[in-house]
C-alpha cells in the first residue's frame, strides 16, 4: 500500500498547525498536532502541582494520563482528551504556554512522546506538524517543509489567536515569550528545533494562509519553480 507522510516543522508561531490542518484536508490524509500532546503533559502536570522541572516526576505524569487525540474527519482538527475530559482549549492557555517549552525539554518525557507519536506515523497516510517530525519522528517522510516567519509577524499571530480565545497580552510580552522559546526550543539538548537537512523552508513573513497552502502543495506536487 502507498502510504503518505508529510513533515511539517518550524518555529512557534510560523502556521505549522493551521497549514498542516489544510493541507491534509485537501489532500484527504489524517493530521496530528504534536504540540498537543506537550502541551497535555503540562497541563496534567499542571493540574498535580508537578513541578515543569522534575523530569522523573513528569514522566509519571505522562505515563499515567490517559491521553486520546480524536481526528475530526470533517475539519481534520485534532480533540485532545485528557483522562476522559476534553482539554483542547485548554491546552492553549497561557499557563500551559509558559511552561510547555521546558515540559518537552525533558529526555525521558520526549522519549515517552515519540514513541507515541511514531507509532501514529506507522499507522498510515498522515500530515504531521511539530518541531523534529523531518528529523526524528518521520526522518523518512516524503516530504519535509520547514516553516518559518520574523519573531513580530510570529508574535501578531499568536495574540490574534490568543484573542480569539479570549486572552488579552500585550504585543511585546509575547515577542519576547517567542524569542525565549525560540532560544530554549532550539538549544536544548534533545531534539533540538532544527531544520531537517532535506526539509524545504518556506518563509511565510509576507504570506496568508491561503498562500502559504498553494507553496506548500505546489511542492508536494512537484510544481514549485523556486525549488
Ligand atoms: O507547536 P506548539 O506551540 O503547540 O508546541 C508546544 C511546545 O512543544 C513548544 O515549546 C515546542 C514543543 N514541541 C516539541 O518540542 N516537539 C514537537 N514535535 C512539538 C512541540
Amino acid at each position: 500500500m502507498l502510504t503518505v507522510k508529510i513533515a511539517i516543522d518550524g518555529p512557534a508561531g510560523a502556521g505549522k498547525s493551521t497549514i498542516a490542518r489544510i493541507v491534509a484536508k485537501r489532500l484527504g490524509l489524517r493530521y496530528l498536532d504534536t504540540g498537543a500532546m506537550y502541551r497535555a503533559v503540562t497541563l496534567a502536570a499542571l493540574k498535580k502541582g508537578v513541578s515543569c522541572a522534575d523530569e522523573e516526576a513528569l514522566l509519571r505524569v505522562a505515563t499515567s494520563m490517559d491521553l486520546e487525540i480524536v481526528f475530526e474527519k470533517e475539519t481534520k482538527s485534532n480533540l485532545v482528551y485528557l483522562n476522559g475530559e476534553d482539554v483542547t482549549s485548554a491546552i492553549r492557555q497561557p499557563e500551559v504556554n509558559a511552561s510547555v517549552s521546558l515540559v518537552s525539554s525533558h529526555k525521558k518525557v520526549r522519549e515517552f512522546i515519540v514513541a507515541l507519536q511514531k507509532e501514529i506515523g506507522r499507522q498510515g497516510c498522515i500530515v504531521m506538524d511539530g518541531r523534529d517530525i523531518g528529523t526524528v519522528v518521520m526522518p523518512d517522510a516524503d516530504w519535509k517543509i520547514f516553516l518559518q516567519a520574523s519573531v513580530e509577524e510570529r508574535a501578531r499571530r499568536r495574540q490574534k489567536e490568543l484573542q480569539r480565545n479570549g486572552h488579552a497580552v500585550d504585543l511585546v510580552e509575547l515577542e519576547e515569550q517567542i524569542r525565549q522559546r525560540d532560544h530554549s526550543d532550539s538549544t536544548r539538548e534533545v531534539s533540538p528545533l532544527r531544520k531537517a537537512e532535506d526539509a524545504i523552508e518556506v518563509d511565510t513573513t509576507h504570506m496568508n494562509i491561503e498562500q502559504v497552502v498553494d507553496k506548500v502543495l505546489a511542492i508536494i506536487k512537484g510544481a514549485d519553480e523556486d525549488v
